[in-house]
């Protein structure tokens, strides 16, 4: 315990809530608590915390205020009654790039300052090494607040625009969400022939971390804008392998509808003429 004396107060007592409110009172700050469901204080105060009455109590107790509940509704909805003038709002909800620039001026409106920020780890992680957060908004608030904020995990400060932590973070689970399409489609497949998914684990795992470097190569080819270089597994091949992968899985009694964006897209990139490119020339694709 640092006897770090910086007041915080922390709005949401969910499982992220409750963490990132545990690692500041670990890092010996008098920490106000509310949740909207009161029993969720309870763990907290029996470590050093205070519990408000309200939100608004919360809010009149510290300075700093650390809002993470389930969405940009419940953020407006739960700050609404407060008083939040001379305060700093630093919201650790998931949301939008627009909803975060909306609601920094919502609250600047009520003459409070505001950074929004994107948490990049599970409650478990927080405090911990590799857990990292997102901020964006004014550069002094951020500095102002950097050694509260540091007790979650890594600060990585994004940029001035209110919106950038979010978009950084919403980015960061895109890529989490396709792992997690590619890692239930190859259980399934795998559970479908009577495998067991433990035993082929180890094989996934080192196949997505071989895999890993499609990220630095995409990069650097979506900023080139040229995807004829070093090709060496073309799209019009990966599209007629691909082809293979729901033939097998519905053999096998499995649904491919995880993978059928991807497979069309590949198609249509190759139909359009692109087939002796790289994959990364999809993303052509993805413009609305
Ligand atoms: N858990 C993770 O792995 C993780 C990782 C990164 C980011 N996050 C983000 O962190 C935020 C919180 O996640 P969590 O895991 O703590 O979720 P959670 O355990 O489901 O908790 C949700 C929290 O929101 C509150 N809430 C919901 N609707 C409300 C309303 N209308 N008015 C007042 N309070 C309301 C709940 O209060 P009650 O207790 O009264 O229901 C609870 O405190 C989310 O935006 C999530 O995306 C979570």
């Amino acid at each position: 315990m640092s006897g770090n004396t910086t007041a915080a107060t922390v709005l949401g007592l969910g499982a992220m809530g409750s963490a990132l409110a545990g690692a500041l009172l670990d890092a010996g700050r008098p920490v106000t608590v509310w949740n909207r469901s009161a029993d969720k204080t309870k763990p907290l105060v029996t470590r050093g915390a205070v519990a408000a009455g309200s939100a608004a109590e919360a809010v009149a107790a510290s300075e700093l205020a650390i809002v993470c509940l389930l969405d940009d509704a419940s953020v407006r909805e739960v700050l609404e009654p407060a008083s939040l003038a001379g305060r700093t709002v630093v919201n650790l909800t998931n949301g939008t790039p627009r909803q975060a620039r909306e609601l920094a001026d919502w609250v600047s409106e009520r003459g409070a300052k505001f950074l929004d920020g994107g948490i990049m780890a599970t409650p478990p992680m927080i405090g911990q090494p590799g857990a990292f957060v997102f901020y964006s908004g004014p550069r002094d608030v951020f500095d102002a607040h950097r050694e509260a904020l540091d007790t979650f995990g890594g600060s990585n400060y994004v940029g001035e625009d209110p919106g950038l932590a979010a978009l950084h973070d919403l980015a960061l689970l895109s890529g989490m969400y396709g792992q997690f399409i590619g890692i239930l489609q190859a259980y399934a497949l795998i559970r479908g022939a009577g495998l067991s998914a433990v035993e082929f684990a180890p094989l996934l795992s080192g196949w997505l971390t071989a895999m890993g470097g499609f990220a630095e190569q995409a990069a650097a080819e979506i900023d080139r804008g040229d995807y004829t270089q070093n090709v060496v597994s073309n799209l019009g091949m990966q599209a007629a392998a691909f082809e293979n992968l729901p033939l097998a899985a519905a053999d096998q009694g499995v649904s491919a509808e995880l993978l059928a964006p991807l497979h069309q897209l590949l198609l249509r990139r190759a139909a359009d003429g692109h087939g002796a490119e790289n994959l990364t020339s999809v993303i052509e694709l993805l413009k609305n």
